[in-house]
């Protein structure tokens, strides 16, 4: 009984003493940006001059979080100025993680993507010092993702507009952050049926991926797609060492986009795919405990304060908020 005794002790000083610690203690209050982007489309120019569409702000949502709009503080009244950063610094410090989405601007001198960079500076500096600051980029994030970390646009012409897709997963997908908690179910899902929705009319190919080494020695490549034209583009990518994602495929519109003239993948497997990359990029901003200095600060960041615009009928999107 006596060595059961000082076994159970011993037992419970490991545990409070090497295992505690390594339980991650989570936010359970995530607040997520996303960054809004310069209007283009004619069909949107009478709302505003930023938008952002609602189906990424439902796709973080549905994972539980809040999510905050980032405009460009600052810079939409005084474009091409070298504004102090210290604005964007406030506002990272205020919040968990942040989404680029997809779009159409440019990749290297719009608004969205200077800002952009500016996050991606911040959240690398951050996750160095310890504090994990995770950034999803979908689409045009994607894209903008990889030139900020080549320093180059590297895109090439490619043919995959309103295209679904299975994905061709790197053999040791199961090490990666972004699948390792995906069910054998799932990842035979994701390979085998038309699940990941594809617009782009720019990709990067595995070839121009890996001779940047600027770009090969941060991400790690975590799936390839062909092409109309069968030209080979990477599709999913993940930083080696900072919470950072890309995918060039749009796993918000298999749950809230809806235009039937779009190869938007609705299917129960297709449903469960879009929910597991919410539920992991959501967790992955659990990490963060950023916050905002007062409460009123935090409630009048968040999305909630804006009312969307009906656009299905101008647009692929049911809904958009501008700014
Ligand atoms: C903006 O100004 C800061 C401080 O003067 C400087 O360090 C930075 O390089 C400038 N950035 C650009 C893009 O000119
Ligand atoms: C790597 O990035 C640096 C800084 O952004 C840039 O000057 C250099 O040209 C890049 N190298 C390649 C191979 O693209
Ligand atoms: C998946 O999409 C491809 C390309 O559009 C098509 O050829 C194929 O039949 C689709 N597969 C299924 C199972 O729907
Ligand atoms: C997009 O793809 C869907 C499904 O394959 C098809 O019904 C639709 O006509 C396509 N739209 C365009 C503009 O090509
Ligand atoms: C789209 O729908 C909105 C809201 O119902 C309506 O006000 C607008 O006139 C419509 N636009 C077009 C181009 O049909």
């Amino acid at each position: 009984m006596s060595t059961l005794w000082a076994f159970l002790l011993l037992l419970s000083l490991i545990s409070s003493t090497l295992l505690l610690p390594v339980v991650t203690r989570l936010n359970e209050r995530p607040i997520i940006g996303i960054l809004a982007q310069e209007v283009t489309d004619d069909v949107f120019l009478p709302f505003g001059k930023t938008y952002i569409a609602a189906s990424y702000v439902h796709f973080l949502e549905s994972a539980g979080c809040r999510v905050a709009p980032i405009q460009f503080p600052g810079m939409t009244s005084c474009r091409g100025l070298n504004l102090s950063e210290d604005k964007y610094v406030k506002l990272f410090k205020s919040i968990n993680g942040i989404l680029f989405p997809g779009g159409a601007v440019d990749l290297l001198t719009s608004d969205f993507a200077r800002t952009a960079g500016i996050f991606f500076k911040l959240a690398t500096e951050s996750t160095s010092d310890g504090k994990d600051f995770p950034i999803w980029g979908t689409c045009m994030g994607f894209q903008v993702l990889t030139a900020l970390a080549a320093g180059k646009n590297l895109l090439e012409r490619m043919s995959a507009v309103n295209i679904s897709l299975p994905l061709n997963l790197v053999n040791d997908v199961s090490s990666s952050r972004m699948f390792q908690n995906a069910s054998p179910e799932l990842l035979n899902i994701l390979q085998h049926e038309n699940v990941t929705a594809n617009f782009h009319h720019y990709g990067i190919t595995p070839k121009s991926f890996l001779e940047n080494k600027n770009l090969s020695s941060f991400y790690r490549i975590l799936s390839t797609n062909f092409d109309r034209d069968g030209v080979e583009f990477v599709s999913s990518i993940e930083a080696r060492n900072f919470p950072i994602y890309g995918v060039q495929w749009h796993p918000e519109v298999n749950r809230f986009q809806w235009n039937k003239g779009e190869a938007y993948p609705h299917s129960v497997d297709a449903i469960r795919v879009s929910e597991y990359m919410a539920d992991f990029f959501v967790n992955e901003a659990r990490k963060s405990f950023h916050s905002f200095n007062s409460e009123k600060e935090e409630e009048q960041s968040l999305i909630y304060n804006y009312v969307p615009k009906y656009t299905a009928n101008i647009s692929g999107y049911e809904q958009a908020y501008f700014f």
